[in-house]
């Protein structure tokens, strides 16, 4: 059996590290001799999660950074040389809002496209050609089932999911034959504060799927997997593959059901 490599003394940054996978992502890859770079909004998180790595034995910094506003992205992206070479990117920060595109307020619209795409997009630029000339790197983006089966109520969700899967396989492809990976992990419902956050949102309602959630730890496994054995995507459960087949054969039964698969919070639920 080949022996998987290691990545002790390697440095990750992580976005969106203060909270559920990308917590616990900082955490596990801490423990395997990763120095981490957690980024986030909330400071009094990122100090408390930069603590419990070092109890840990392990190393960390963190970047206070809201990647929605395009010059805290530049202030992180300029703060980049001053760190330790980057090797791998964990593009993980992210929210949904559930309920019609129609509803949808539009500046919540915006904030989603510049967190879960832009900040993928300047992060990745800004990395890869220095893990190109260190001849290593790997940039993992963490996607959803819903990239490869956009479905109603989460619509700018799935688009950017979408845009991320096609982000990644092109990249991908790019760096075919050189020591950088891109991969995009299509995660099915993880047990975390996203669903809250989706549900708190002005106008936002409940996204189904909560109830069939996998852990953090399961989510997180799998990205350490990735990292060991790189590929260009993984649906995490693996049962989710099936996703793209059922799209394909039975869209058309989903096109003509529509709104009928919209579940609604009563309205001053979705307004908590
Ligand atoms: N949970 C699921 O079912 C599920 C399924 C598929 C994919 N995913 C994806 O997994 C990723 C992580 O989500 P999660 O489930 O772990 O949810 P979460 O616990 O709500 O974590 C989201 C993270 O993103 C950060 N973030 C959000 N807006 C930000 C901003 N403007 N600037 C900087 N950081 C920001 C949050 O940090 P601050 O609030 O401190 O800034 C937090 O650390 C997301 O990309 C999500 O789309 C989740």
């Amino acid at each position: 059996m080949m022996t998987k490599p290691s990545i002790q003394g390697r440095t990750a940054l992580i976005t969106g590290a203060s909270s559920g996978i990308g917590r616990q992502v900082a955490l596990d890859l801490a423990d395997l001799g990763v120095h981490v770079i957690l980024v986030a909004r909330r400071q009094d998180r990122l100090v408390s999660i930069q603590q419990e790595i070092e109890k840990r034995r392990g190393s960390a910094e963190y970047f206070v950074c809201d990647l929605e506003k395009e010059d805290a992205r530049s202030e992180l992206i300029a703060h980049l040389p001053e760190l330790k070479p980057i090797d791998i990117l964990v593009n993980n920060a992210g929210f949904g809002w559930y309920g019609y595109y129609a509803d949808m307020p539009w500046e919540l619209a915006h904030s989603l496209v510049e967190v879960n795409i832009t900040a993928m997009l300047a992060l990745t630029r800004a990395l890869l050609p220095g893990m190109r000339q260190h001849g290593y790197g790997h940039v993992i983006n963490i996607g959803s089932m819903v990239g490869s089966f956009p479905n109603q109520g989460v619509a700018v969700y799935s688009a950017s999911k979408a845009f991320m899967d096609a982000f990644t396989t092109a990249v991908y492809r790019e760096m075919r034959g050189s020591s950088v990976h891109v991969s995009v992990l299509r995660l099915g419902p993880v047990k975390t504060e996203f669903f809250d956050t989706a549900k708190q949102s002005e106008n936002g309602n409940k996204i189904p799927g909560e109830g069939l959630s996998i852990s953090v730890e399961h989510a997180s496994r799998a990205v350490i997997n990735l990292v060991r054995s790189p590929r260009r995507f993984q649906y995490v459960p693996g049962i989710f593959s099936v996703v793209r087949v059922v799209e394909f054969l039975f869209g058309w039964i989903i096109d003509k059901l529509g709104p009928l698969l919209l579940r609604r919070l009563p309205k001053h639920e979705a307004r908590l």
